[in-house]
This record gives C-alpha cells, sequence and structure tokens, in this order.
C-alpha cells in the first residue's frame, strides 16, 4: 500500500444504522451498499451478521454485490458471533472479519464483568477463530481512548501476534480531543513492538463535535484507515463524516499530503440516498452536503462570487457532483433532456423506468413552473420507495377541511395487498389523516417529531415531511415528500409504520438469536 494512502471504511450500514431512528431494510443496504462500491469505498462494514436474521442477509447479498470494496461483518468476542460473521460473507471476493472487545477498566467491570487476563484470552481466541474463515483481520480496543494505558498496549500486541493485520482504536464515546488522539496513536507507535505488522485504523464518535477533528489528527500521526458514515449518521451524536473527511483531505493537501480513492463526484447522490433511506434529513448548514453549503446570501459575498468564484468558495459543487447550474428542467423539457439529467444526478434506469418517472415528471412541471435538481431527487426517491412494495402503501387521500369545523379525512391503503377505506376526523387536515392511519394500522407509537420542510424556494413547492414514531423502545423516521403537504404527511407517517413493522420483526429475531448465546458474552451487546 502507498504511504500516504488514507483507507476510508464505511460504516453507514452498521454503525451508521444504529442510529436512534434509523433503520435500513436488506434492499435499502443492498442499494446503498452499491453506491459505496461504485465511489470506491475501500471498505464497507455492511453489518453485524450475528445481531438479527436481517443482518445476517444484509451482509450476504451485499458480499454477492461488491467488485471493488472489501466486504466487513462485525462480531464480538465470540464463537457464535465469528463463525455467523464468516458465513455471511462467504460468498464476497473480498472479506474483512471486524471483531471487537472493550478494553477498558469501566466496560471490563460493569459490561463484560472480565478480568484483564480473560479478555487477553478472549482477544486470543476471538482473532484465531476469525482466521479460519479470513486473513484479513480487524480487530478493536471498545473504549480505546478510556483505557489504561499498557492495557492497551498489551492487547493491541496480543491481537496483532494473534494475525489481527488491522488495529482500530475507537473513541468509542466521543470523548477525546484532537491532541490528546493524535498523541495516543503515537504512543500506540512508540510502545506496540509489533505495531508495524498492522494498519491502524481510527473510529471517533462526535460527541462532542470532534469526530473529524480527532480523525484527521490521528492521520497526522500515522493511522492509516479511518471509519466513517455517510452524511455523519451514528450512534448517539454520529461518527466522523465520509463527506467531510475525504474533501478536508482533498481540499487541504497542501497542510495534509494524503489521499483517497473516493470518486468525490458520488458525494451529493449518495447523501442524497441515505438520507431518504434512513429519514434523517442533513441539516442546512452541514458541511459539505447542507443545501447551504454552497449558498452565497450576502450581497458583498454574491458580488465577490460573480467576479471570481475562489473569493468566497474553497471546493467547487462540481466536485461533490452537484450542478452548477440552479434551474434544471421546465415545462417543455423534452425526454432526452430530463434523462440526461437524471444520469448526471448519479442514476441510470431502463427505458420502462425513465417513461414513468417522466410522466410524474411532466404532472409534476404542470404544478411548478420550475423544476430543481432536488425536485428530481425526491420525485425519484419517492418513485423507487413506491416500487419496494411495503407492507402498507397510499392508494388515495382527499380532504374537506376550513376554519371554525372539523377536518375529514377519506383515506385509500393497501395493507399487506389488501385494500382498505377510512373516514375519519380531527382537529385539523394532519390530526385527521393520522387518526385514520391509526385507525387502519392499529398501534401504540407516539408521534415525537412531525417536521416540513420546503424542498426548494416558492410557494409552489414539494413539502417534504419528516416523522419520528416511538414505540416502546423502538423508534423510527419516515419521509415523504410530495407537491401537496398533506399527501407527504401521510407518506411520512406510512414510510414510518413500514419500518416499524420492520424493527419489530428484527426485534423478535434478535431476541431470539440472542438468547442462544453464551450468558457472560452477551452481556457485552453494542
Ligand atoms: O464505537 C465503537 O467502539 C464501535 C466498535 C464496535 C468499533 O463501534
Ligand atoms: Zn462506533
Amino acid at each position: 500500500m502507498k504511504k500516504n494512502k488514507i483507507i476510508i471504511f464505511d460504516t453507514t450500514l452498521r454503525d451508521g444504522e444504529q442510529s436512534a431512528g434509523a433503520s435500513m431494510s436488506i434492499e435499502d443496504k443492498v442499494e446503498i451498499a452499491t453506491k459505496l462500491n461504485e465511489m470506491k469505498v475501500d471498505i464497507i462494514e455492511a453489518g453485524f451478521p450475528f445481531a438479527s436474521k436481517g443482518d445476517f442477509q444484509a451482509v450476504k447479498k451485499v458480499s454477492e454485490i461488491s467488485n471493488h470494496s472489501i466486504i466487513c461483518g462485525l462480531a464480538r468476542a465470540q464463537d457464535k458471533d465469528i463463525d455467523t460473521a464468516g458465513e455471511a460473507l462467504a460468498q464476497a471476493e473480498r472479506k474483512r472479519i471486524h471483531t471487537f472487545i472493550s478494553t477498558s477498566d469501566l466496560h471490563m467491570k460493569y459490561k463484560l464483568r472480565m478480568s484483564k487476563k480473560e479478555v487477553l484470552e478472549s482477544i486470543k481466541k476471538s482473532i484465531a477463530r476469525a482466521s479460519k474463515y479470513t486473513s484479513d483481520i480487524e480487530w478493536s480496543p471498545e473504549d480505546a481512548s478510556r483505557t489504561n494505558l499498557d492495557f492497551l498496549y498489551k492487547s493491541i500486541e496480543v491481537a496483532i501476534s494473534s494475525g489481527a493485520t488491522t488495529i482500530n482504536i475507537p473513541d468509542t464515546v466521543g470523548y477525546a480531543i484532537p491532541k490528546e488522539f493524535a498523541s495516543l496513536i503515537k504512543k500506540i507507535k512508540n510502545n506496540v513492538s509489533n505495531i508495524d505488522k498492522a494498519v491502524i485504523s481510527v473510529h471517533c464518535h462526535n460527541d462532542l463535535g470532534l469526530a473529524v477533528s480527532n480523525s484527521l489528527s490521528a492521520i497526522i500521526e500515522g493511522a492509516r484507515q479511518v471509519e466513517c458514515t455517510v452524511n455523519g449518521i451514528g450512534e448517539r451524536a454520529g461518527n466522523a463524516a465520509l463527506e467531510e473527511i475525504v474533501m478536508c483531505l482533498k481540499t487541504r493537501a497542501d497542510k495534509l499530503p494524503f489521499y483517497t480513492d473516493i470518486n468525490t463526484k458520488k458525494i451529493t447522490v449518495i447523501s442524497h440516498l441515505v438520507s431518504t433511506i434512513t429519514g434523517f434529513p442533513v441539516q442546512p448548514n452541514k458541511a459539505i452536503v447542507g443545501k447551504n453549503a454552497f449558498a452565497h446570501e450576502s450581497g458583498i459575498h454574491q458580488d465577490g462570487m460573480l467576479k471570481n468564484a475562489n473569493t468566497y468558495e474553497i471546493i467547487t459543487p462540481e466536485s461533490i457532483g452537484l450542478s452548477s447550474s440552479e434551474l434544471v428542467l421546465g415545462k417543455h423539457s423534452g425526454r432526452h433532456a430530463f434523462k440526461v439529467k437524471l444520469n448526471e444526478l448519479g442514476y441510470d434506469f431502463d427505458e420502462r423506468n425513465i417513461n414513468k418517472l417522466f410522466k410524474q415528471f411532466k404532472n409534476l412541471a404542470d404544478k411548478k413552473k420550475q423544476v430543481f435538481e432536488e425536485d428530481l431527487y425526491a420525485m425519484v426517491e419517492s418513485e423507487k420507495n413506491f416500487q419496494k412494495k411495503m407492507p402498507i402503501n397510499l392508494i388515495d387521500l382527499s380532504l374537506k377541511c376550513g376554519q371554525g369545523k372539523n377536518a375529514e379525512a377519506k383515506l385509500k391503503l393497501e395493507i399487506f395487498g389488501e385494500k382498505k377505506l377510512i373516514n375519519e376526523v380531527g382537529n385539523g387536515p394532519i390530526d385527521a389523516i393520522f387518526n385514520a392511519l391509526k385507525a387502519l394500522i392499529p398501534n401504540k407509537a407516539n408521534l415525537i417529531i412531525y417536521q416540513v420542510n420546503a424542498i426548494t424556494k416558492g410557494t409552489d413547492a414539494q413539502a417534504e415531511v419528516n416523522v419520528r414514531l416511538e414505540e416502546k423502545s423502538i423508534s423510527v423516521q419516515g419521509q415523504g415528500s410530495d407537491i401537496d403537504t398533506m399527501v407527504a404527511s401521510a407518506k411520512a407517517y406510512i414510510n414510518a409504520m413500514n419500518k416499524l413493522i420492520l424493527k419489530r420483526k428484527r426485534a423478535n429475531d434478535s431476541k431470539s438469536v440472542f438468547q442462544t448465546s453464551n450468558e457472560k458474552l452477551n452481556k457485552h451487546v453494542i
């Protein structure tokens, strides 16, 4: 491997899916993995195969499609986890097993209830087990940044002498600060006798907003793999954002003389895809992929931009796959222009689907004078969602409402293949729609978030609605878009309900899986 190449290890499908409210079906994971593979991510952590049947299937399916990326499965330090990961990865052209165990005093005492000696023994055993399936083994000391240094050195040494080829240093709780984390990497390099036999990786969480800074500081001190997620999604405050790491290395190569193999032009498409699949909107001021990342509001800035874009732009929109022209298509645009635009946005549909989408585009262009790129993304993603044949689908919605009277919603749905019709009233149109949906799909979920955003400017803009539902310990995020805000609201609620059904099933699957495994190590559930 070249000295200055930074290996990009994407964990959107594993740590990213651990975000509260995020859930991905097997098909969703395959779709995201296909794009990650196309954008030349080096390693895709496709899931935690032992966690549930769905996770197992997802890792298996992703293993079958990749022709560039190494596919990785996560496993705790126990035989059943590792065997299941090995089995799920069997078809992968290139595979990696990532096994981990906590090494901090806090985690060993309260979570694992294991002594240091037992942990060291477990490291040896787990890596030996993983080497039955592959020679590409990654090992992580969970909570490394809060681990006693001497024990950390010892554990890493044992892991490498047992066969680990990548040592990943996680800042599991996002506690480290850049100088300290950089120094940790330096100390590991200076104190672990066999460290030259492994690649050092880092995995930073964003609890203090430092995940990207910590990762970059670690690179300066010798880390050569970074674990990250698209849009920075992940457990709690998330992980280091892939797009920020990659664009930072590209833009500041003068001070950071490293490179990645990532095709940065695919960043925008994958960011949209992950946002629609998870239902997590991207905050407007998010670095690189936020809606405002290339918007210049003040007159002085706009004037500067017109004279020379370098005045206020350090990255070109084109370099992340955004087109520079804002207005794209209108009512009179033809099928060819439409198809070219979809290709520019990273979509590659067959003729049948192009025809279908073109009809929808014409309908949209009839209602909306100017059709922007964001409109096309929303339209295409919404159609893709519809085609996924989810358990619940919206067929029709009509409403009666006005000032001083109850609103009435008439809804037609297809639920597990059966068509159902209902009329319900409510305090307003949204209340009536949600009451109708609740009556047709009985559930105990509470509505936690209801948020409406205009996708583009103007009063004729499409609405994008995000809802979060919580039922017992399960939370799900749904998204829907439409030119009509009420229809978008119904779509978002239905999208969340479909995810709830998937998550309920997964929770049942994983319960039965975890019941069969070793008592002591079972406490080590991430
Ligand atoms: O944050 C963490 O420690 C993890 C490990 C499994 C690497 O996600
Ligand atoms: Zn993590």
